[in-house]
């Protein structure tokens, strides 16, 4: 059985850290440059945008240590306990790696507020290079930047760097950490202990099992939930609020299973989005762009499937997705288990049927049924950036004539919700542009939408009955060709 161990433990390069007394809300970006000294990572925007806190997160995940690139600012330090952590001062010492170099000689520092940031990128992309089959094209490394956002002058110099620092070995410092990061994270493993701080005014628990998990939700049901904190981050960073008692889900070896049946693809409720591609981009390919859009990379490696339900946004881009496919939400409480279909849990604004006490424990997906399924985001900038509308779509045909319908839209109401008129609309009818207009006149039954920063209820009601237009013509063959195709977005467009 797992213990509670009082004391924050994590490997800072390659120096053991543990803290007896710490404060599990303080930032990981606060305790490096406040705490450590070590300032070369950066504070921008504090709220996930801009990379220029990004560090280098190494966690075990199959037996392997992964690095992946996050942003600092963000992360409470108690949930990057047992884990290594990477500053830009540890590729630079005792020589500064590839990629450093390789930017200074293609003038890629440019303001240089951001450089460590997308030093940081690069870097954790040489590093998947060596686990992962990578090819390194201008689509790669748009992907490995698309978090990191130059104001200045452009990305030019910096991907010519990449392409230089990229083919070149990682540098024996950089591997000594790594085989370091391996035996402390594997002792820490075996020790099967889990982060609880002392304390009754406040408590920072990290626990390992799901047993656990229920456990502390009984003595601490108020407690704050944090799963990626790509959220919670903001609220403490932004609107300054602070928790009597956090519980972090991200070490709940339950909740970050994927299972896969002849049925379902089951994921737990805090794998990350980084770790769900490749399962749900293999169920619908359509989910793998969706989640290629989905924030940055620092983001992805942070949020969880979890978290993106959970917070009932209306804007979430999961949500849509995964309704249209039919996927259930298996809940756990006081009172045991339930399960319900995802489009059931959002009730209204900011109103989700989720009782105190109570987690998502994982996410079911049908493994069949979505031959027919394409989903599309609509937002004013390509990468890192929030829906304006996303529109997801599944029908169920039989020779041509729709029989059933799966339709919802994130963006268009207070809640990501079924397009149930639309979907009753279309039903009968031939699946090709024949069914737009009925459908499109069904839409504004289910939906009026709001005006706001993002888009105006004109455009958003525009853009519902276009995406409608565009699955139809995509399932009947008749898809007009796009301006942009994924593969095509050039560097420039994707950031500016
Ligand atoms: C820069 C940036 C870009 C973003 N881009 C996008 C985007 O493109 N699309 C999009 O949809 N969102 C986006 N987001 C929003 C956010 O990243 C996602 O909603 C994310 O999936 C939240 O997951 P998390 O694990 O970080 O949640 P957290 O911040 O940890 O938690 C969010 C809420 O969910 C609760 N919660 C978490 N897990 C559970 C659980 N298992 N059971 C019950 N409650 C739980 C928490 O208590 C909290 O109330 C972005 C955020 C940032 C900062
Ligand atoms: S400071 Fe901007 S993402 Fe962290
Ligand atoms: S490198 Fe900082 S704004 Fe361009």
């Amino acid at each position: 059985m797992a213990t509670a161990r009082p004391a924050f433990r994590c490997l800072l390069g390659d120096q053991e850290i543990a803290l007896d007394a710490f404060d599990g809300q303080q930032t990981l970006l606060d305790f490096l440059r406040l705490n450590r000294g070590l300032t070369g990572t950066k504070e921008g925007c504090a709220e996930g945008d801009c990379g220029a806190c990004t560090v280098l997160l190494g966690r075990s995940e199959n037996n392997q240590l992964r690095y992946q690139p996050v942003n600092a600012c963000i992360i409470p330090l108690g949930t990057v306990d047992s884990t290594q952590v990477l500053t830009v001062e540890h590729l630079a010492d005792p020589q500064p790696h590839p990629v450093q170099i390789e930017m200074a000689k293609a003038h890629g520092s440019q303001c240089g507020f951001c450089t460590p940031g997308i030093v940081m990128s690069l870097a954790a992309l040489h590093y998947a290079c060596d686990t992962d089959n990578f090819s390194l094209d201008r689509e790669t490394l748009n992907d490995a930047l698309a978090g990191n956002l130059c104001r200045c002058t452009g990305y030019g110099p910096i991907i010519t760097a990449a392409q230089q620092a990229l083919a070149q070995p990682i540098p024996d410092h950089c591997r000594s950490l790594q085989a370091l990061g391996i035996e402390t994270l594997g002792k820490w493993a075996n020790d099967d202990t889990y982060l609880q701080t002392k304390g009754v005014a406040n408590i920072f628990a990290a626990p390992t099992r799901l047993a656990g998990l229920t456990e502390l939700m009984r003595a601490l049901p108020q407690a704050q939930l944090i799963a990626g904190a790509t959220d919670v981050g903001l609220w403490i960073t932004k609107q300054h609020q602070r928790f009597d008692h956090i519980i972090y889900l991200g070490q709940v070896a339950e909740l970050k299973r994927i299972h896969r049946t002849d049925q379902e693809v089951q994921i737990g409720a805090a794998v990350t989005l980084a770790q769900s591609l490749e399962v749900l981009e293999d169920l619908a390919p359509d989910l793998g762009t969706l989640l290629h859009r989905f924030g940055s990379r620092q983001v992805r490696a942070q949020a969880t499937l979890g978290g993106n339900i959970a917070n009932g946004s209306p804007i979430g881009d999961l949500a849509p997705a995964l309704i249209a496919l039919g996927a259930t939400l298996h809940l756990l409480g006081p009172n045991g288990e339930r399960t319900m279909a995802l489009e059931d849990f959002f009730i209204d604004y900011g109103n989700q049927d989720l009782a105190t006490g109570e987690i998502i424990r994982m996410i079911g997906v049908p493994t069949q049924g979505h031959e027919y399924f394409h989903c599309w985001k609509v937002s004013k900038r390509f990468d890192q950036d929030i829906s304006a509308v996303c529109g997801a779509f599944n029908l169920q045909l039989d020779n041509g004539t729709i029989t059933s319908a799966r339709i919802a839209f994130g963006g268009m109401a207070g809640t990501v919700q079924r397009a149930r008129q639309c979907e009753n609309a279309l039903v009968g009818k031939s699946a090709d542009c024949s069914a737009l207009d009925p459908g499109a006149k069904a839409l504004q039954q289910d939906f009026a939408p709001i005006t706001d920063a993002r888009a105006s209820a004109d455009y958003r009601m525009h853009t519902a009955r276009g995406l409608l237009e565009r699955y139809l013509r995509t399932i009947s063959g008749k898809a007009p060709d796009l301006l942009y195709p994924a593969s095509a977005t050039p560097v420039l467009s994707a950031h500016g």
